[in-house]
């Protein structure tokens, strides 16, 4: 037994927010931000917006695609590093947004990674046989923890949500899925404020956002993918040439162009989604597949990469017959 992706969905919020907005913000440059990071736009929450509202058209929109409805679905994983609530869980949130009673319904805290390794559990729920109709979301509303004033993060991050629909197939379907993380590197990426360190700082007005030391993750991030990629060939068995479509955690274009030339892939069989959306950290990978399925680039049968790099520090890979 294998999982297969019945369907995509993914929801942005209205509002954009271009190079150029911010730069009436902080002192940067639309020429600044395009060559270091490919991004040009951005899409930020309204206030009403959150994780979970995001999430919940995100799923609607799988849902139809899979030919699905709320009574069908029996599992639900939502990877997110901003949920709405600290709880109850933004997938409790979303269960009782579509309407659906009675089902496992979790998050997972892995930053950039939390889709792919959400999408991990999940397979493993259906070849188990213990779910038939897995919906797995990645959704984050990232403006709510950047610090608008500094300049190195603030033009880096976006919000939106994606989502799949998997279900029971006898043949892949999801390939393989690989997951790891080490958390020696913690200091390098992080929002340094939480439940039991404590908010104190943050109610006494304390400047907070992501913080990073975006050099030494750039490094570390182009050198662990390198590596994840080849462990995730070898796992599923799979020559390089053999893959349709490399679909990759939208951080950075420079840090997915090297993973495509690791692969030895033309830029033309990657799909990018960073100019427009930015980094919307566990909500990159389930956008960018939406997008290029809608698209009609990707299509069923064809052969794809999954793969990302984030806070932890965290990664993970899925090898996906679409
Ligand atoms: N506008 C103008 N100048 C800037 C800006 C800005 N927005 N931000 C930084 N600079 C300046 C710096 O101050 C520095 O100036 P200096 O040379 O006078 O000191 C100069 O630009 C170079 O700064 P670097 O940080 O060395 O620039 P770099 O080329 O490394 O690009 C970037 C920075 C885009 C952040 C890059 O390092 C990166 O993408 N890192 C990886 C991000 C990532 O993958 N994160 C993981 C996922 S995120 C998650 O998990 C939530």
């Amino acid at each position: 037994m294998y999982s297969r992706i019945a369907g995509t969905g993914s929801y942005l919020p209205a509002k954009i927010v271009t190079n150029a907005d911010l730069e009436k913000m902080v002192e940067t440059s639309d020429e600044w931000i395009r060559t270091r990071t490919g991004i040009e736009r951005r899409h930020i929450a309204t206030p009403e917006e959150t994780t979970s509202s995001l999430s919940t058209e995100a799923a609607r929109r799988a849902m139809e695609a899979a030919g699905v409805g709320p009574e069908d679905i029996d599992f639900i994983a939502v990877g997110t590093t901003t949920p709405d609530l600290i709880f109850p869980n933004v997938a409790t949130l979303v269960q009782a947004r579509l309407g659906i009673h009675d089902t496992p319904a979790f998050s997972l805290e892995t930053a950039c990674s939390g889709f792919i390794y959400a999408l991990s559990m999940a397979d493993k729920f259906v070849k188990l046989g213990e779910s038939k109709c897995a919906l797995v979301i990645g959704a984050e509303c990232l403006s709510r923890v950047i610090d608008w004033t500094d300049r190195g993060t603030a033009v880096l991050f976006g919000d939106g949500a994606g989502a799949v629909v998997l279900t029971p197939s006898e043949t892949p379907g999801l390939v393989t899925t690989l997951l790891s993380a080490d958390g020696q590197y913690q200091d390098l990426l992080k929002f340094p404020y939480g439940v039991s360190f404590g908010f104190d700082k943050l109610r006494s007005g304390a400047k907070a956002g992501i913080q990073m030391k975006g050099n030494e993750v750039f490094k570390l991030a182009v050198n662990t993918l390198s590596r994840l990629v080849d462990q995730t060939l070898v796992k599923g068995g799979i020559d390089k040439s053999e893959i349709d479509w490399l679909v990759p955690h939208q951080a950075n274009l420079r840090i997915i162009q090297a993973a495509a030339k690791k692969l030895d892939m033309p830029m033309e069989r990657v799909v990018v989604t960073v100019r427009d959306h930015g980094n919307t950290s566990a909500a990159s990978i389930p956008l960018a597949l939406d997008t290029a399925v809608r698209d009609g680039r990707i299509q069923r049968g064809q052969l794809l990469l999954l793969e990302t790099f984030g806070g932890g520090f965290t990664w993970g890979s899925a090898l996906v017959r679409y």
